[in-house]
């Protein structure tokens, strides 16, 4: 009988051979590889949809430290862009796109342009298919409305998110329009990598923790489920994980009312909390951090053991609590990677 391989069952919850391993951000500036092939791009998105390009990057941490998974090289931003609304990457400035500022931008934005936009990943995801190793599990991704949205209000990166928040609070009407447009985006894109071959997808929603208990109730739980729901219906043996960065306590709504598969827990989750309340519901992904892989040594080792301790007894993916950072010496990697996958329970 062929075994499942270990990300899959890990996310099953069944049992695996080796407690599996992959990191958010895996291919990155980390690495020299990484660096040289985007000195010679024209732009970060240009990488994006060269399919040649997003294969060669996707497999470089692959093949480096034999991870469990590959996560297609993408990001979530390529769903505004494929919208009508262009994003470009600035070097030291994150990405950057012209705001939206009323309710007529939203009526531009143009969900039937997003396959044909981005078929270039799709072609990626089937390239990836036929190339990884047989145990490795395809992923792909998109950010979650809410996450994207934030982006598209504010026009980049925020240090306190009122514009996207004002929106919201002033014109719920509008602002329920714009995360149901994405929400049928980001179900339109994940279906299309899912059909092209990808094996689990995860869903981003890196600003889930900034909003109070009722709207993250609306904008973060009810697409997501709305999502999940869709997804289930086309596709009902992929996985999905769940990502709502710094939910605290309402990672327990967010596991249990969006039938979700797993979730990826941020850095400051208590390990005993999520096994109790959050363990008996979904397998769960998770949680060290990104600046301990920075650090190495001792200090990573004794938080990677205390991780693997509280949750290698359950369906459990090892990963950061957030991306790799691009301080990170790739040395550390490599003995983590052979750190969790060589645990015993
Ligand atoms: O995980 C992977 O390796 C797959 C690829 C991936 C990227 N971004 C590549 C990337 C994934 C899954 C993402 C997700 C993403 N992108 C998120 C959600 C996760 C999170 O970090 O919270 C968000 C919020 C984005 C938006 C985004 N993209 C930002 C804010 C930035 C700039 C930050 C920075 O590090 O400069 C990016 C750029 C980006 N996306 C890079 C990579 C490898 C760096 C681009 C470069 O080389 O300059």
């Amino acid at each position: 009988m062929e075994t499942l391989k270990p990300v899959l069952a890990a996310l099953q919850t069944k049992d695996v051979d080796h407690q599996p391993i992959w990191l958010m951000r895996q291919a990155g500036r980390y690495l020299p590889e990484y660096r040289e092939i985007r000195k010679a791009s024209k732009s970060f998105l240009d990488m994006c949809y060269e399919p040649s390009v997003a294969v060669k990057l996707t497999l470089q941490p692959v093949r480096r430290f034999r991870l469990d998974a590959a996560i297609l090289f993408s990001d979530i931003l390529v769903i505004p862009d494929a919208l009508g609304q262009p994003v470009s990457f600035l070097v030291g400035k994150g990405p950057q796109l012209d705001p939206l500022i009323d309710a007529d931008h939203i009526k531009q934005l143009n969900v039937a342009n997003l396959p044909t936009h981005l078929s270039p990943v799709y072609e990626s995801i089937r390239l990836l298919s036929l190339k990884l190793p047989s145990k490795t599990t395809l992923i792909g991704f998109a950010g979650a409305p809410w996450t994207v949205a934030t982006y598209m209000i504010e026009g980049g990166p925020s240090s306190n998110f009122l514009r996207v928040k004002t929106w919201a609070y002033n014109d719920p009407v509008s602002f329920d329009r714009l995360i149901d447009v994405l929400t049928e985006a980001t179900i339109t894109h994940l279906s299309a990598q899912a059909k092209a071959g990808a094996e689990v997808l995860q869903l981003f929603d890196s600003w889930a923790g900034i909003l109070p208990e009722e709207q993250f109730e609306k904008w973060v739980t009810k697409p997501t489920r709305d999502i999940v729901a869709n997804i289930k219906s086309a596709f009902p043996n992929i996985p999905i994980i769940g990502f709502p960065r710094g939910a605290g306590v309402l990672y327990v709504n967010y596991a249990s009312e969006t039938n979700i598969d797993a979730v990826s827990l941020d850095t400051t989750v208590p390990l005993a909390w999520a096994v109790d309340n959050l363990a008996p519901r979904v397998a769960l992904q998770g949680c060290l951090d990104p600046a301990l892989l920075v650090t190495g040594g001792e200090a990573m080792r004794q938080a990677t053991g205390k991780i693997l301790d509280h949750f290698s007894s359950y369906g459990f993916v090892f990963n950061l609590g957030h991306g790799i950072l691009p301080q990170t010496p790739p040395e550390h990697v490599d003995e983590l990677v052979r750190l969790v996958q060589a645990w015993q329970k």
